[in-house]
């Protein structure tokens, strides 16, 4: 059975982005392969968080990766940092990697821009991210466009190790969903839907109420055409807006342009917000039950020793082939 890695970042609230770009995906993923799902909390501290609250999203998310359908006995879900190999993995990969390539990745221009200080975790968060998914020896990495130029870096580093030391590393596969590997901001429809925007109404939380919920959706910005149709280039709104509807009610947007051509924006957008609501409730009732109870840690400490056992291994291999320590006595 092929191998799937996959991690968000627990750095505040969890996005319909996310949920369609990433959580979605991962659902389907987690019958056909044998899937380790990660909360990366190293890579969350790259930015300053709050310690409190960092504690507070680390475990949320824990809660709503089982409460989407992650199945602890089908799936690996773990904690990053209760995994040293991969801060040490991370280290190694530090060592094989070109501050300029670092330098090149947009992430990393994007978080660093107009800064006075910027953190160097924020530069050597790639070759972290590329430890995490070569410590399992990773066929595919179902993520969203956005990871797309961090994941041919893995690639790379991938390949420079093996050609350097010993073959030992798997070369991953990226994997983006068909429809929905970039859901925008519903305020700034050219711009990617993001849990750190500061405008709330950008995003929809999977937490939001449902009263939250339609308000976000009648206030997402679409354009004075009144016509429902998918034309990413000139009615970036509308098309993302249809893209979310079909991902959430499994109906492709040819259908979806059918149904709304004699109506307007106003019932367009009142639908789609009830199909989100419907979508988010079971998830969110499940995620109370879970949040405070020992079950989550049950799966958590599970889910860190069955994560240990293989990462350590690769680790060990990764040390010997470059040459570190010493070699065992016969
Ligand atoms: P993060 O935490 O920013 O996002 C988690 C996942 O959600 C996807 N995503 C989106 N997909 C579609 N539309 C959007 N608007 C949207 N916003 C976010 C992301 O592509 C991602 O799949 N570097 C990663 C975390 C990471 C990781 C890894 C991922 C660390 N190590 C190893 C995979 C494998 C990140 O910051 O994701």
């Amino acid at each position: 059975m092929k191998t799937i890695f996959s991690g968000i970042q627990p750095s505040g609230t969890i996005t319909l982005g996310n949920y369609i770009g990433a959580l979605n995906q991962f659902v389907q993923l987690q019958n056909d392969y044998n899937c380790y799902f990660c909360i990366v909390d190293q890579h969350a501290i790259t930015v300053p968080q709050d310690p409190q609250t960092l504690r507070k999203n680390i475990r949320s998310l824990a809660a709503l990766y089982i409460a989407v359908g992650i199945d602890p006995e089908k799936a690996t879900l773990f904690i990053q940092s209760e995994v040293p190999a991969h801060a040490q993995a991370g280290w190694l990969m530090q060592c094989i990697s070109y501050i300029g390539e670092l330098e090149r990745m947009t992430q990393f221009k994007d978080k660093s821009a107009g800064k006075e200080a910027v953190n160097a975790s924020l530069l050597t968060y790639p070759p972290l991210m590329a430890a995490d998914i070569l410590l399992y020896n990773t066929d595919l990495v179902p993520v969203g466009e956005d990871q797309t130029q961090h994941m041919e870096l893995t690639r790379d580093l991938a390949e420079r190790f093996n050609k350097r030391y010993n073959n030992i590393l798997t070369i991953p596969e990226i994997s983006l969903p068909k429809v929905g590997a970039r859901i925008m901001s519903l305020q700034e429809p050219t711009k990617k839907m993001s849990k750190s925007d500061p405008n709330q109404k950008a995003y929809i939380s999977l937490l939001d109420e449902p009263a939250q919920i339609v308000k976000k959706v009648k206030s997402a910005v679409t354009d004075s055409e009144g016509i429902i149709k998918y034309d990413k280039e000139n009615k970036p709104g509308v098309s993302n807006l249809l893209s979310i509807y079909s991902i959430l009610s499994n109906k492709t947007i040819p259908e979806l342009e059918e149904m709304y051509t004699d109506k307007g924006y106003g019932d367009f957008k009142a639908d789609l917000a009830q199909v989100v609501v419907n979508q988010l409730q079971p998830i969110q009732d499940r995620y109370f039950q879970l949040i405070e109870s020992a079950e989550l840690d049950e799966i958590l400490d599970l889910g860190a020793e069955k994560a240990n056992a293989v990462a350590s291994k690769t680790l060990k291999k990764m040390e010997n082939a470059m040459g570190l320590g010493r070699k065992k006595r016969k």
